[in-house]
Formats: structure tokens, C-alpha cells, sequence
């Protein structure tokens, strides 16, 4: 089993009365693993198996399949939470098929459209999969169009034939597509983009590139179990949205996401939307940041060591990462000699441990352990953040699953663009 740790340092005392906090949110614990009738339209998510069960998994690798045996290429269309999760993972494993994920439809650059472009010359067959639970995203809707365009030069009147769309069932949309001929999944009604990795949304990409979406199905029900069954002040995700949210009320308004796997960049990224979208409205909220080390300690680690005291850090750590490389003898006097004989994996450990040292000296650091990472880890990651994330914002007081702010922009956006 995939699990995960939670622990903390706090070197300057600042949790003194951390088992008093984590008892006075039960009740936000309790709230959180019964699911809100009024939130039930976005609860989706909250049971694995709703679209994470044999059924679906069987519908999702019947797909996957077909496109595997045709394509050579799928071009993923997606934005926010239409696109993070699958492309965590998949940066994180990479892909294990004969089809290579392209990512578009997150940009409006016209670079990375001629980019995404250039990249499709070459290809000898390809399909596209456009996700969007609103097709009123501008981004994807108009990199649909280009990729539509690239599809109908080469494919004619059978291009309809290359195309998945991941939208919501009986929308304009979904009709639209079904009128066009087009293979259709369901975007989840019941559940918000960024709550989606464990549904076809971030499900059906990584089956194409051939990950082990049981494993990570699996993953995400075990911990589903783990949280809901404890219901005590041990539970990991209610330890960690205690200690998080107590450091925002001691006046912190930064969350690192902090890790020595440069794996899991893309994977901070999801974090911060789940995060960023879910908590941070009515003037409430940690801003969710994240540091790739040992690289970032040579430029933002002087700020988070010594500069404004605004932020705290979550460090996520892999027990055992997979790869292994001793550094050898050498006869070049380099300086570098004390670590003869010394594996990667080793260094890296001392300088994640020097550094939870050095940073709780000036605030507390809270640690994720996790044994290694693969598919089921991934599953467990998802379904632990998502879980904490609804117990945070049960405990600072705002709705978890709406983003009304995002929507400001966009008026001012249409008007620019003549909507
Ligand atoms: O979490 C959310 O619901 C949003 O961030 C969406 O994922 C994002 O805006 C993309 O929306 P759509 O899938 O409708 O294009």
C-alpha cells in the first residue's frame, strides 16, 4: 500500500498547543468525510469508485486501447483542471506507450501553438482528446479549432473519427459533438475540474500513455478509506489542515510546496490550483507557491531562509526515489573528493535534511513522507490533498468547490475581444 506520512518540524515552538487545535476542528473532519448536501453537486470525487470503479476503468482501457493501436500521438486539449492532473503524472512517469501526449489548449501564446504545430508534422497518426467541463473556455475552444484544422487536412471527411471530447452529458456541447460524429466521454457533472484527477478527465490521458490507472485507482481508495475511517485526531488530512491553517492564523500568507524531486514540478502545479482556487477568496487564503530544490535553494532559499517571514513550508518527500548513481573516484583534484563512494540518492537526502534543519529554524515545517513514487502514490497524493484541501476550507470558512473570482477577467477580457 501507498501511504503517506504527515509530520512536522517546529523547532520554535509555535505548535505548543497543536493537539488542542486538531481537536477543536473534529468536527470540520466530520463534516468533511459525511460530504455537505450542499455541496452535493461537486462531491463527485469524494467516492473513488464513482468514476474510478471496475466499470469505468474498463470503459476508459477499451478506449485507450483503440487509440493505442491507431495513434502514435494524442494531442490533449485542456486547461486548469481539464489538463493538471494527467499531465502531473505523466511528466512524473512518463508515458509508457507507443503514444506520446501532447498538451494544448492551456496557452493562448502563439508560439506554443505553432509549437504544438511543428510537433504534429511528424507524426504519422494522430487523435485528439479535447476536456472541458464548460466549452466556453477560450483556450481550449480555440486550440479545438487549430487542431481541427490539422485533423480535416489529413483525415478529410473521416477526421470525426480522431477526435474524443471529455464534455459535460446533454450540454450544447455534448450535442454538438454528437451531431459531428465524435467519440464521447463524460466530463463529471458532479465534480469541479480541479477535483477531477481521479475520474476520465485524468483517468483516460494516462490509460493512452499507458500508466496503471488501477494502481492509481487504487491508491486513491485506500487512503479514501484511511481518512474516512479515522475519525480521530490522527487523521493525517485533518493534522495537516490543522497545521496549515493554524500558521495562517499566526500570521503566515505563503504555503511552499517544497520537494527534492524535480518530478514532481508539474505536480505542484495541480497542487497550487486545487489550493489556490479552492481557499483563497472572501480576502482568506494561503497563497500556494512551491520550490524545486536542491535548484531553488540557489536562488529562492535566501528569501525563504532569511527574507520576509510571510511563508512555511510543506516538504514532500520520497523515501526511496528509483534511480540509483554512485559518484566515483576521481583523479582530477576537484574539491569534490569527501564524496567518493557516495550515491545521488544519499546526497540529496542530506541536503533535504540540512535543509528542514535550517528552515525550522525560522518557522515550522511540515513534512509529507511518501515510500515512492508511482501510479498508486499518485492516486493517494491526489485523494489526500483533495480530502485535506475540502477539511481546510471547512476550517477557514469558505466554499471549497466555487471560483467566482476567476470569472472578473473574463468580462473585461470578452468586452476587449468583442464577445
Ligand atoms: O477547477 C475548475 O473548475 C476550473 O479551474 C477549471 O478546471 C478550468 O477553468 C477549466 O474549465 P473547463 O474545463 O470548463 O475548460
Amino acid at each position: 500500500m501507498s501511504d503517506i506520512k504527515f509530520s512536522f518540524v517546529d523547532e520554535i515552538g509555535v505548535f505548543s498547543s497543536f493537539e488542542e487545535r486538531v481537536e477543536k476542528n473534529l468536527p470540520m473532519l466530520e463534516t468533511a468525510i459525511k460530504g455537505e448536501e450542499r455541496y452535493k453537486s461537486s462531491l463527485g470525487w469524494h467516492k473513488v469508485s464513482k468514476w474510478a470503479g471496475e466499470e469505468w476503468l474498463e470503459k476508459y482501457e477499451a478506449l485507450a486501447a483503440k487509440v493505442q493501436n491507431e495513434a502514435d500521438c494524442l494531442v490533449v486539449i485542456g486547461i486548469g483542471g481539464s489538463n493538471q492532473a494527467a499531465r502531473a503524472v505523466y511528466e512524473g512517469l512518463s508515458g509508457k506507450s507507443n503514444v506520446e501526449i501532447i498538451w494544448a489548449g492551456n496557452t493562448i501564446s502563439p508560439d506554443s501553438v505553432s509549437k504544438v504545430l511543428s510537433s504534429l508534422e511528424n507524426k504519422k497518426n494522430i487523435w485528439v482528446d479535447c476536456i472541458a467541463k464548460n466549452f466556453e473556455t477560450l483556450e481550449p475552444g480555440i486550440a479545438f479549432r487549430v487542431i481541427r484544422d490539422v485533423l480535416r487536412e489529413r483525415y478529410k471527411e473521416d477526421y470525426a473519427s480522431h477526435v474524443i471530447v471529455t464534455f459535460t452529458e446533454d450540454t450544447k456541447s455534448w450535442k454538438m459533438a454528437q451531431e459531428k460524429g465524435y467519440n464521447l466521454l463524460p466530463f463529471p457533472s458532479d465534480i469541479g475540474g480541479r477535483y477531477t484527477a481521479l475520474s476520465p478527465i485524468g483517468l483516460f490521458p494516462l490509460a493512452v500513455a499507458g500508466l496503471d490507472i488501477r494502481a492509481m485507482a487504487k491508491g486513491a481508495e485506500n487512503m479514501e478509506k484511511k481518512l474516512k475511517s479515522d475519525f480521530s485526531t490522527s487523521n493525517i488530512a485533518l493534522r495537516y489542515a490543522t497545521a496549515r491553517t493554524e500558521l495562517y492564523k499566526n500570521g503566515k500568507s505563503v504555503e511552499l510546496l517544497s520537494y527534492f524531486e524535480p518530478r514532481f514540478f508539474r505536480f505542484a502545479k495541480w497542487w497550487k490550483q486545487l489550493f489556490g482556487e479552492s481557499e483563497g477568496k472572501d480576502n482568506k487564503g494561503l497563497l500556494p507557491m512551491d520550490t524545486s530544490y536542491s535548484e531553488d535553494l540557489h536562488s529562492l532559499g535566501q528569501f525563504v531562509q532569511d527574507g520576509s517571514p510571510m511563508l512555511f513550508e510543506t516538504f514532500l518527500n520520497i523515501e526511496t526515489p528509483d534511480a540509483s548513481y554512485v559518484l566515483h573516484d576521481d583523479d582530477v583534484d576537484d574539491g569534490f573528493s569527501y564524496l567518493n563512494g557516495k550515491d545521488f540518492r544519499d546526497i540529496n537526502k542530506a541536503a533535504y535534511k540540512a535543509t528542514l534543519k535550517a528552515h525550522s529554524r525560522r518557522f515550522p515545517c511540515l513534512v509529507l513522507d511518501i515510500e515512492k513514487l508511482d501510479e498508486e502514490a499518485y492516486g493517494s497524493l491526489f485523494y489526500f490533498f483533495q480530502f485535506a484541501c475540502y477539511v481546510s476550507c471547512n476550517i477557514t470558512g469558505v466554499n471549497p468547490f466555487d471560483q467566482n473570482g476567476v470569472e472578473a477577467y473574463k468580462c473585461d477580457m470578452f468586452q476587449l475581444l468583442g464577445k
